[in-house]
């Protein structure tokens, strides 16, 4: 089969080759998939540069969720050849290739009438979101929720569910173009915080209450910033730092404001509490079904272009997700 590798770290345009190799052995307990589409995250051009907080062996293929076709299944796996399928290639990374393995226990059934491109979409965003904003800061029904980088893929699934819990949704991006994005997806209000002062737009828009929920994904400043618009008793979710600085909190002004820090590491659920995340895309398929969530696919990119897309992606030109089409349906 024909993979995209790493051989060596760096940016993903220099580093990525497509090789051909034998195709992957699944373990006892995992699927051999022929993938249909892989979506790109942010995290993928973190492992190519060796700045993620995990570092696969060299070479290694990138690409961290997927949909595809069965090609095996172990006995007693609930799959069998042909099903549809989505979720994670393991241990971390291996989507971008024209085979992969899943653990069993980390494939999920395609929900039914949805395409390829939109279901390798539906996972580790939609998951992260789900996780972050309900089990995580237990977000409750006419609350506000703010979603940093709204326009982004992290953002974009945010301010779905965050309607879909419905919370009044507040959206933070870069630019007229990403504002409009984040109003098409359905937020409430948005911001463009290059341009404004988001802290006195948050206030000014909950009559200076602040919002209940600050979902972050930039970190940086955007994170300082956002300690100032949070309500009494508000949760501020720790998802990412695509700004590139980790930021400090002071313990005292979390306790003057009576808010909390909330930190996010949903990949850890996989092994910690893999129910939960069947449970979750059990909600997820339910809220597609109904049509209150939907992966806002922005572009697609033929399978011999996975470096000039995750160049785009790390330009932060992109809205929402771009996905790699590997084969038809
Ligand atoms: N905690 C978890 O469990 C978990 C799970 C999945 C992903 N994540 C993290 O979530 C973050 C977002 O991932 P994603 O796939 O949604 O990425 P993405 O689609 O590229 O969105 C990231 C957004 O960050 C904003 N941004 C601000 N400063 C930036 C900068 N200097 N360079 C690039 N972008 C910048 C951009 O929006 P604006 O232009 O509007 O500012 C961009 O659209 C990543 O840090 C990822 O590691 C965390």
């Amino acid at each position: 089969m024909k993979a995209w590798r790493v051989h060596e770290l760096g940016e993903p345009a220099d580093v990525l080759h497509l090789d051909e190799i034998p195709d992957p052995e699944p373990g006892p307990d995992q699927l051999l998939v022929r993938v249909q589409a892989a979506a790109l995250n942010f995290p993928d051009i973190l492992l190519c540069q060796g700045r993620y907080q995990e570092r696969p062996p060299l070479p290694f293929t990138p690409g961290v969720e997927l949909t595809g076709e069965v090609l095996s299944a172990p006995e007693g796996s609930g799959f069998r050849p042909g099903d549809r399928v989505l979720g994670g290639p393991s241990p971390m990374g291996g989507a971008f290739a024209e085979c992969a393995v899943l653990p069993a226990s980390n494939a999920y059934a395609v929900p039914p009438g949805m395409p390829a491109d939109e279901a390798a979409a539906l996972y580790l965003t939609y998951q992260t979101g789900h996780v972050g904003l309900h089990r995580r800061a237990g977000l409750r029904v006419g609350e506000t929720l703010l979603v940093n980088a709204g326009a982004g893929g992290v953002g974009s699934a945010a301010i779905q569910l965050g309607k879909a819990a419905g919370a009044t949704v507040i959206a933070t991006a870069g630019g007229p173009d990403k504002v409009q994005v984040c109003r098409d997806l359905g937020a409430d209000h948005a911001i463009d915080y290059l341009a404004e002062d988001f802290v006195a737009e948050v206030k000014d828009i909950t009559n200076g209450r602040g919002a209940d929920v600050i979902y972050d994904p930039v970190g940086g400043d955007v994170f300082d910033a956002s300690r100032r618009c949070l309500a009494w008793e508000g949760r501020l979710i720790v998802v990412g730092f695509t700004s590139g600085r980790i930021p400090e909190a002071p313990a005292n002004h979390a306790l003057i404001k009576n808010y909390s820090i909330v930190g996010l590491h949903w990949g850890m659920y996989r092994t910690k509490d893999p129910a939960l995340i069947t449970a979750v895309h059990e909600d997820l398929t339910r809220l597609y079904a109904d049509g209150r969530i939907r992966p806002f696919v922005s572009e697609r990119f033929p399978f011999d272009q996975v470096p000039e897309a995750l160049t785009r992606l790390a330009s932060r030109r992109t809205v929402g997700k771009v996905v790699i089409v590997i084969a038809e349906e």
